[in-house]
């Protein structure tokens, strides 16, 4: 029987080797301003967060991944759900020729040791590098040329990759950012387990407990 998970009310088809919507893509999708925008979804997976941008008032709605096999589960997924997506194939923004009022960026921002140790990005899921950082670095020196007048960049980051240059980073491309969302992510078994291969930087610990930390960015000029 096929696999199917259930995101915001939204069913998607999902397998064994795709990335599966996580806390993140719940994040985005609610706190992203869509309605009646034009919206890219720059590493789209399985589509769940163009998807709920289509189905819940966005104006028109892209995706794109470099990974074929989510592109392949994106454009059933939208049929399954009856929304109209423009679907395609890009490295970043390297096929991207519109201009946006909104990209919302859930790229891979976790050093890829972190990635594979979880088990987050199964088998040949696109990983970010040992630092975490280097695609959402690349994603914001090149949004604003995708972005409308007026328009934003929603990016996740979380605390497995180098934030500081990621902050730093933000101040240097855009005039304004505010952080939507922070929050403290008590640690899996599996990461609890794997301690001794974290840098310290990367997580908090209070008490007994360990926390990694997702922040969500709103970034516009
Ligand atoms: C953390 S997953 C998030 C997927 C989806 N946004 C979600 O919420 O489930 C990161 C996504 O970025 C994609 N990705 C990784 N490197 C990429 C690149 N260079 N260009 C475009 N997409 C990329 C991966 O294939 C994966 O789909």
């Amino acid at each position: 029987m096929k696999n199917v998970l259930d995101f915001l009310g939204i069913q998607l088809a999902y397998s064994d080797e795709v990335f599966r919507p996580t806390l993140i893509s719940e994040n985005c999708a609610k706190l992203t301003d869509f309605k009646d925008k034009c919206v890219l979804d720059l590493g789209c997976g399985i589509g769940p967060l163009a998807i709920y941008f289509a189905k819940n008032g966005a104006r028109q709605v892209s995706a794109c991944d470099i990974f074929e096999k989510h592109l392949e589960f994106t454009r059933n997924n939208a049929k399954l759900n009856e929304v109209d997506i423009e679907i395609f194939y890009s490295d970043l923004f390297s096929n991207v020729k519109e201009k946006y009022d909104v990209i919302c960026c859930d790229v891979s921002g976790v050093d890829k040791r972190v990635a594979e140790m979880t088990g987050w990005f199964p088998g040949d899921v696109p990983k970010a590098d040992e630092t975490g950082s280097n695609l959402i670095l690349k994603v914001l020196d090149e949004a604003q040329s995708f972005l409308n007048e007026g328009g934003n960049l929603n990016i996740a980051t979380t605390s497995f990759s180098d934030m500081t240059a990621i902050e730093d980073k933000i101040s240097e491309k855009f005039l304004n950012s505010e952080v939507l969302i922070k929050i403290e992510v008590p640690f899996s078994k599996r990461l609890k387990e794997n301690l001794q291969f974290l840098n310290k930087d990367s997580y908090k610990k209070i008490g007994g407990d360990f926390f990694w930390i997702f922040k969500l960015f709103k970034c516009s000029n």
